[in-house]
């Protein structure tokens, strides 16, 4: 056992973690998309003990007008997290938090949409956060990934979302709630499906090699979501497959 000055103890005996997995494992990853009727796309998702729900709009009409480009649509992305998400009641509104993580969020997709193709029009994502433990910003660009599809919006491919992180010396994939408060680095990913990064940030310390070995398990994570991801597709758009079959 092993644990560093905060007196949590992040692996026990068999090297597991504090929910039992395997330094290189994700959390379990439950996705219904399709729940809003109002929403052009959404999805629900489950990661570990988060709960996200996200739904998109457009392309349509960009309101109000004066944020209209000529040229390409403009993309909107709003994270937001409930007050009853979080063990300490959340202010609700837009925080300096919630801005950054919806600023890097929309970049995080910018380079999968075709924008130039929408002159004039939005593309609006919004997430909700409806209950919080650690790693919401990805769970909810995964979301909104599938979200997207649901819409009907071309896209260049899926985003998938993971962080990696380093507690008690050790590289972990998909940090949990302690590992994420008491663990000495955070460093959460989002990737195309043809491997590009397309945000990336990091909060504490990692030496060069600890950085290296970190970004190698993140982008195997994001490889495991895709999978997932692909699998609620295939999950909620088979029969839709299957009737076109048909029809041919
Ligand atoms: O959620 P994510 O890991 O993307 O972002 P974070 O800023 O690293 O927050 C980590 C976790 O702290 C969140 O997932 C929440 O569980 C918690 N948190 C909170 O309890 N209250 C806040 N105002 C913000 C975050």
């Amino acid at each position: 056992m092993s644990s560093n000055q905060t007196d949590v103890v992040f692996f026990d005996e068999n090297g597991l973690r504090t929910d039992q997995r395997k330094p290189d494992e994700i959390r379990p990853m439950k996705i219904k998309i399709g729940v809003l009727s109002r929403a052009n796309g959404s999805c629900y998702l489950e990661w570990g003990a988060n709960k996200i729900l996200a739904a998109v709009y457009g392309p349509r009409e960009a309101h109000p007008r004066r944020i209209q480009l000529a040229n390409r649509a403009v993309i909107r992305y709003r994270y937001n997290m409930q007050s009853f998400s979080v063990e300490d009641r959340a202010r609700p509104g837009p925080s300096r938090r919630s801005s950054e993580i919806s600023k890097v969020s929309r970049e995080a997709f910018e380079p999968v949409l075709f924008p130039e193709d929408y002159p004039k029009a939005a593309i609006d994502i919004f997430v909700e956060v409806l209950q919080a433990d650690a790693g919401t910003r990805t769970a909810a660009i995964n979301a909104a990934s599938l979200a997207l599809v649901d819409a009907g919006i071309p896209m260049r491919g899926l985003v998938s979302a993971c962080a990696a992180g380093k507690v008690d010396g050790k590289i972990v994939l998909d940090l949990n709630k302690p590992e994420d408060n008491y663990g000495d680095a955070d460093l959460p990913i989002a990737m195309t499906e043809d491997g590009k990064i397309t945000l990336i940030q990091m909060d504490g310390h990692l030496t060069p090699s600890e950085f290296e070995e970190a970004m190698d398990l993140v982008q195997k994570g994001c490889r495991q979501v895709l999978e997932i991801q692909k699998a609620a597709l295939l999950e909620k758009f088979a029969s839709v497959m299957d009737d076109d079959d048909e029809e041919v």
